[in-house]
């Protein structure tokens, strides 16, 4: 595996599918074994949070600070100097001079990149616009590993918003540095995966179909992974009407037509996709999911910082 010290974390494609195994068995050990110490004790990570977050900014902070660090930061441009008209870049500087890390998100695709550029320590997207969301497709493949064993020989459905969701084009982008079976893109025509997303995975081999319907290839799947339809990054509020609501997952879908052990992804936050009856029963993975984010985050910073 190749050293991770002092890397940015920008994409998902950034890092092979040995760095990923590696941090999985990080990840596995802290959650068997714990953390001895405080190995972070005086690291600094700095959360620049322009747009809402719960789990990963909290995630983050809890992996930090389990691992002795601090954590500083903001979750939105209110109450900062960006008010006062100080630029994004130079917002970057600052908390790169009072920090070992930065955890940046932005709505704009390439903010990441671009504080990566100005930064001397690492960077780490924490999501920028529609791009990409890198640290949140490490946290699915590693659900994936937990409850399978494998993603290799997988057959996974992706739901819901592909062309603007992050989440969901980073974790499409992460299969490819494994062998599933089948990846079925499952979305309303307007909403399809994004051209620049379904060319590298041709390019790098993922076994893909296309399509609209989510009961016809239901019984196939053993992971489903449902997006939220992403109503903040619609240019024209005309064209989220005509789509929300496209899909919801049912119950009853579920037990009439899903595999028995189908298990339920979601990068979370959920509103109305998933039917509220489904987070009580066997299928739903995704608190499971939420939870590894912070061992996960905590095998990636010891990797990057150490
Ligand atoms: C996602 C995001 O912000 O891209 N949330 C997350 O980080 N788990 C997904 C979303 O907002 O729908």
């Amino acid at each position: 595996m190749r050293d991770m010290r002092g890397r940015d974390v920008l994409s998902i494609l950034d890092f092979g599918r040995e760095d990923l195994e590696g941090l999985f068995e990080y990840a596995d050990i802290i959650r068997k074994r714990g953390v001895s110490g405080r190995p972070l004790q005086g690291k600094v990570m700095a959360l620049a949070f322009f747009e809402p977050s719960t789990r990963t900014r909290l995630s983050f902070e809890t992996a930090m600070k389990r691992l002795g660090g601090d954590a500083i930061g903001f979750t939105s441009e209110e109450g900062t100097s960006i008010e006062k008209g100080e630029s994004y870049v130079d917002t970057i500087r600052m908390l790169d001079a009072y920090s070992d890390v930065i955890v940046v998100r932005h709505k704009y695709d390439g903010a990441a990149k671009l504080a990566a550029e100005v930064a001397e320590n690492p960077v780490i997207n924490g999501g920028d616009g529609k791009q990409h969301h890198p640290t949140q497709a490490m946290i699915d493949l590693y659900t994936l590993k937990t409850l399978f064993g494998t993603v290799d020989g997988l057959t996974i459905g992706v739901l819901g918003d592909l062309k603007y969701g992050r989440a969901a084009s980073s974790f499409i982008l992460g299969l490819t540095h494994f062998r599933p079976k089948k990846v079925c893109l499952i979305s309303p025509p307007q909403l399809a995966a994004r051209r620049e997303v379904l060319d590298q995975a041709r390019e790098r081999g993922l076994p893909y179909e296309e399509v609209v319907s989510l009961d016809e290839v239901i019984g196939d799947l053993d992971a489903l992974y449902v997006t939220r339809i992403q109503k903040e990054r619609f240019p024209d509020v005309e064209e989220y009407e005509k789509v929300k609501g496209a899909y919801v997952v049912t119950l009853e879908l579920l037990q009439k037509k899903a595999k028995r052990d189908l298990k339920i992804l979601h990068p979370l936050p959920k509103v109305e996709e998933i039917d509220p009856r489904v987070d009580q029963t066997h299928y739903a993975s995704y608190y499971e999911q939420a939870r590894l984010g912070v061992p996960l985050r905590q095998a990636l910073l010891l990797k990057l910082l150490e």
